[in-house]
């Protein structure tokens, strides 16, 4: 299995479903305000996001969740407490009687779960939107794939792990995905998105980059600086987000920014400018992996083999649809003063988690390679 698959929780799964085809139909109704959201989550990292477009333009949101993640973030929203899994605890029965206009699915990853909310749900809203992931494609070698391209199965559907190495998230997603769409014919939108990225990212992959560059002096940047870097901002996949649930659209779209190719030079270089950091880049090419198998480069994936197209999935339906970009300098800085404002612990822990050590070896082999 590739070392670089536990860092991007990818599912590559041999079979391939025969068409994804049926599910990729789009329809967009006129935009509506004031409408009840009700959001599956809600108080992890792209759920406050939601709350926050979704107010900012006149909705009212209710959460669903269990109460463990932050609970006291919104002291003033309505929340209801449950389980996504039917069968555990009080599981769903507090949405049981409920009203909605649009349900967001963030937290759902196992199609058992996913079926249950969108069965219950299915009379009592109009339109549920499915948060899945570009991992739920079969295939990263081919460059430019929409939303059409095959998608991972597994061979037992009713597995509910993930995997040692998260092998099965991809193939589960796309059973949600299908659960979702069963349940509500016509209804559903989804949202596959890449790397989401921006302030509040407790992953830290994206914000390793800003955080290195400002750090200055010689850093190594795997790969060439011309490699494609695919990341959607956390504030600009909520609203538009928002946006779907508003003009009641429906279809299949990849969540995946920006509009046009960002490469990682773009990204070391505008953290550079961002930061006015002194980092000089030593590029590494392919191949330093062989020699130091421990070190692993967050977002970063090779521009060739099974990786080729990773970076570069489509996102052209996602703009007609209405998803918008901000610039690559302001994700940057928002994401530094999210990383800045955490208590020093927590930054280090963040710190500690991306595994570069061998950076400086990195940079001499490079260097001597070169000479
Ligand atoms: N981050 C990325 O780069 C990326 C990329 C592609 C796709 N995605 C997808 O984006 C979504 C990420 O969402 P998020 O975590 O940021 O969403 P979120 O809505 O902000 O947070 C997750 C919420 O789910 C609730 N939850 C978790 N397990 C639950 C359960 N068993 N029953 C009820 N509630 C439960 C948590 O609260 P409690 O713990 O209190 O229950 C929390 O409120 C996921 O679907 C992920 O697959 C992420």
């Amino acid at each position: 299995m590739s070392r670089f698959l536990p860092l991007l929780v990818l599912a590559i799964i041999a079979a391939i479903l025969p068409s994804g085809q049926v599910f990729a139909e789009q329809t967009t109704a006129p935009a509506e305000p004031g409408l009840r959201i009700l959001i599956l989550g809600g108080t992890g990292f792209i759920g406050p996001w939601e709350v926050k477009a979704a107010q900012e333009r006149g909705h009212t949101v209710t959460l669903f969740n269990r109460g463990k993640t932050r609970p006291d973030l919104f002291p003033d929203i309505e929340t209801l407490k449950g389980d996504r899994d039917p069968d555990k605890d009080e599981g769903l029965s507090a949405l049981e009687g409920r009203t909605f206009d649009v349900v967001i699915d963030n937290s759902g990853y196992y199609p058992r779960h996913v079926k249950a909310s969108a069965e219950l749900l299915a009379p009592s809203v109009r339109q549920y939107i499915y948060i899945s992931s570009i991992s739920a494609y079969a295939k990263t070698d081919v460059e430019n794939q929409d939303v059409d391209a095959p998608l991972a199965v597994m061979d037992d559907p009713t597995l509910e792990t993930m995997g040692e190495n998260y092998e099965y998230y991809g193939a589960l997603k796309a059973l949600c995905e299908q659960a979702a769409q069963t349940a509500m014919p016509g209804r559903v939108a989804v949202v596959r998105p890449g790397f989401i990225v921006g302030p509040g990212d407790t992953s830290h992959r994206f914000t390793y980059w800003p955080v290195r560059v400002r750090q200055g002096g010689e850093m190594a940047v795997p790969g060439s600086p011309e490699d494609p870097v695919q990341i959607i901002d956390v504030r600009d996949l909520t609203e538009w987000i928002i946006t779907l649930a508003e003009q009641n659209t429906t279809g299949v779209f990849n969540g995946c920014g920006p509009e046009g190719r960002l490469t990682m030079g773009k990204v070391v270089e505008t953290a550079r400018a961002v930061t006015g950091s002194d980092a000089v880049f030593t590029y590494l090419g392919t191949g330093w992996d062989e020699t130091h198998p421990d070190v692993a480069f967050p977002i970063w994936t090779p521009y060739e083999g099974e990786y080729k197209g990773f970076h570069t999935f489509s996102n052209a339906r996602s703009v007609a649809s209405g998803l918008t970009f901000r610039p690559l300098a302001d994700t940057i800085t928002a994401t530094l003063e999210s990383f800045d404002g955490l208590p020093e612990d927590k930054r280090a822990a963040a710190l500690e988690r991306i595994p570069v050590a061998g950076e400086a070896e990195l940079i001499a082999a490079a260097k001597a390679a070169g000479e």
